[in-house]
């Protein structure tokens, strides 16, 4: 049976869900906060080492400026009063992206609430925000190249946001759309990927556990035989 230490996701189809259940893009963000929840529950449950959630892409700025702070409020909102519950369970919070474009409010956030939850020793979360993969790799290699550190696998993979997580066993989009989007590009080198055709909100704990047993009997190569 395959350990499966790290699950990585892209929770897609909030926009079209809302759209069509509630009336509004937004609604179906909100929808997707609480499958977010039970999800982390169900990690927690599974044992799983690292959960790496997309949250907000650097392409996601082109959307309107009302969805965009619609997000960041469902976000900063979140944060705020769901800190203590994360210590109670033990869970690290780590953010994968740049914050330098965020409000200084929300840099502040999102500074103590990964300062708060460092020292947790269960599961990590690494929340991908602002996050871009292309972005990803050219501030590694640029890194490499003004400290003159020799341009090795090893060396660009400890420059990147996820430095010290090992690369995801699962991934995971729901939405109905098959692409990566930008997400994580050197780390799903070989990682295993399941399309989920249900839009994120309608995504259950269920649907999870099944992806993680299919994942389990899978036979994993890496390019031997
Ligand atoms: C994913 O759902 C959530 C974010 C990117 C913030 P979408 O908002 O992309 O939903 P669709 O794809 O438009 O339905
Ligand atoms: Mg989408």
């Amino acid at each position: 049976m395959n350990p499966v230490k790290h699950i990585a996701i892209v929770m897609d189809g909030n926009g079209r869900w809302g759209l069509k259940k509630k009336g509004s893009r937004n609604l179906g963000h909100r929808a997707g906060l609480n499958v977010i929840e039970e999800i982390i529950e169900e990690s927690i449950k599974q044992k799983i080492k690292y959960l790496t959630l997309f949250t907000f892409s650097t392409e996601n700025w082109k959307r309107p400026n009302k969805e965009i702070s619609f997000l960041f409020n469902l976000l900063e909102n979140f944060l705020l009063n769901k800190i203590p519950k994360l210590n109670k369970n033990n869970i690290k919070l780590k953010i994968f992206g740049s914050k330098k474009k965020f409000t200084k409010n929300l840099q502040e956030l999102l500074k103590t609430s990964e300062y708060k939850t460092k020292n947790n020793k269960g599961l990590q979360i690494n929340l991908a925000l602002n996050y871009g993969s292309k972005e990803e790799i050219l501030e590694a290699i640029k890194i490499l190249i003004n400290q003159k550190i020799k341009i090795t696998e090893k060396n660009l993979t400890n420059q990147l946001y996820s430095k010290g997580v090992p690369d995801p066993d699962i991934l995971i989009r729901t939405g109905n759309t098959n692409r990566l989007s930008n997400f994580l590009l050197w780390q799903l080198a070989y990682t295993e990927i399941f399309f989920e055709k249900k839009m994120w909100p309608d995504f259950t704990k269920k649907d999870f556990k099944k992806i993680i047993d299919k994942f389990k009997i899978l036979k994993r190569n890496f390019g031997a035989i």
